[in-house]
């Protein structure tokens, strides 16, 4: 399949620039929000060794898988599986796992843009000083005051859009890969430098204690769904993401090699955001299960109190801001590239009508903080259901169908030429864990969590 229409998709420019997209893509709110958070809820350690184990048992072999459909087909990701359906001669019905994708990205983009937007807030706060001196309870008022309000929610959600939207409409590699070169170096020494605030704190061993001492009689069969799910959120598996940014990469690069060191990247921002935040929580009296506000509750407390936290406030918040809208561009990639090359939609047209559909779904998001939050299906607000469905079960349920679509269904013979890895070993092991291991993982925990096993 070497006829790549590369006038209407765009390339990478260098193996270096793809790495950099991937990372940002991967690395978002999810490690530095979500993680600290879903950790605090599920009892910490045991969640945490569960998710390490889906990182490398399924997250890294599907991101290969992703990243090698998305590059043979160089197409977007609803293309990507007709095409590599016909040449498989296999059953139709696979194209709609690029359309579960585009969805699955919709709806993520809904409310993480929301929370995006806290993080611009955020910015400002930290920027005007109302963290300095402030104490744990002054600091939660901060955020339960700002989260009561939809105007000022919806405020921030409609600028995080349109700074998403204005670089989506420019491609993925004209202001993207530069702007990714930069945030990723500062990301780590901020995060290094939280963690040696840590370390001050009194309590850094009960946090690291509390992070990575398995307590097994804390986890619940949804704690082990939560944590797989993150496994495949985390990474930006099973919707199309890393699929899409494949089809940007360069026959010649080395998929395998890539994927470990983007996946390495984002676990490792993932821990360090665990052992910053733990330590606050319990020097502060905080409960670490005190849901999506924890790290807006816990860091400013941090920033208020040490030396130069004025300016590392503003620092990090700006990063996470620019972390999140990393990852926002590829949550919305897939749409745009799927309306621009096969709908005929000019780039402008494909981003106003996508960024339009997400934040009117995302004023849901906003009003469960506040006038809705009342409202509950399943015990659950909107955004617990958009969560709950997007994270645990679309993107393992596409996770499960990318696996057993390149472990069964495309020839072996395609899989080990597009992946070129550098023994036969190597190929063999990955062919082991994406036709039997992930997939069985993806499933037995499904069986379990609705208690048929
Ligand atoms: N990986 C991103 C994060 O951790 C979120 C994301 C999920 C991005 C799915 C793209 C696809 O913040």
């Amino acid at each position: 399949m070497t006829d790549t229409n590369t006038t209407a998709h765009g390339k990478w420019s260098s193996r270096f620039a793809y790495i950099l997209a991937a990372t940002g893509s991967a690395v978002g709110l999810g490690n530095i929000w979500k993680f600290p958070y879903i950790t605090g809820e599920n009892g910490g350690g045991a969640f945490v060794l569960v998710y390490l184990g889906c990182v490398l048992l399924i997250g890294i072999p599907i991101m290969i898988a992703e990243t090698m459909l998305g590059r043979r087909s160089q197409r977007n990701p609803v293309e990507t599986m007709e095409l590599l359906t016909k040449e498989a001669n296999a059953d139709s019905n696979w194209h709609y796992l690029g359309w579960m994708g585009v969805i699955a990205g919709l709806l993520i983009l809904s409310y993480y843009s929301v929370i995006a937007g806290w993080a611009s807030a955020y910015i400002l706060k930290a920027f005007t000083g109302s963290f300095i001196d402030a104490d744990a309870s002054a600091i939660k008022t901060i955020f339960d005051q700002f989260i009561a309000s939809p105007i000022q929610l919806i405020f921030w959600h409609t600028l995080f859009m349109m700074a998403t939207m204005l670089i989506v409409v420019r491609g993925v590699n004209n202001g993207l890969e530069k702007a990714v070169q930069y945030l990723m170096p500062a990301l780590f020494v901020l995060m290094f430098l939280l963690v040696a605030y840590a370390m001050t704190t009194g309590s850094y061993f009960q946090g690291l204690h509390f992070l990575f001492t398995p307590d097994w009689s804390k986890l619940t069969s949804n704690a082990v769904l939560t944590a797989m799910g993150h496994a495949f959120f985390t990474l930006s598996l099973g919707m199309g993401s890393i699929m899409v940014y494949g089809s940007y990469l360069s026959k010649d690069i080395s998929i395998s090699k890539t994927v470990f060191i983007i996946a390495g990247a984002d676990t490792i921002v993932a821990l360090l955001a665990g052992i910053a935040i733990f330590p606050i929580v319990f020097a502060n009296n905080l409960h670490p299960n005190s849901g999506p506000g924890l790290i807006f509750e816990t860091l400013p407390i941090a920033f208020g109190a040490m030396t130069g936290g004025w300016l590392m406030g503003i620092l990090f918040f700006i990063l996470l801001a620019v972390a999140a809208l990393t990852s926002s561009i590829s949550l919305i990639e897939p749409t745009v590239a799927w309306l621009v090359e096969n709908r005929r939609f000019t780039r402008e047209k494909a981003c106003l009508w996508s960024g339009g559909i997400t934040w009117l779904l995302g004023l849901g998001t906003v009003f469960s903080f506040n006038i809705w939050s009342d409202f509950k299906l399943f015990d659950r607000s909107i955004f617990q259901i958009l969560d709950y469905l997007t994270a645990n079960l679309m993107l393992p349920i596409g996770g499960f169908c990318i696996a057993i679509f390149a472990g069964w269904i495309m020839k072996t013979q395609h899989s080990e030429e597009e992946l070129a890895m550098p023994t036969p070993a190597y190929y063999q092991a990955w062919k082991i864990l994406i036709s039997y291991i992930a997939p069985a993982a993806v499933f037995f925990v499904f069986l379990h969590v609705i208690g048929v096993l």
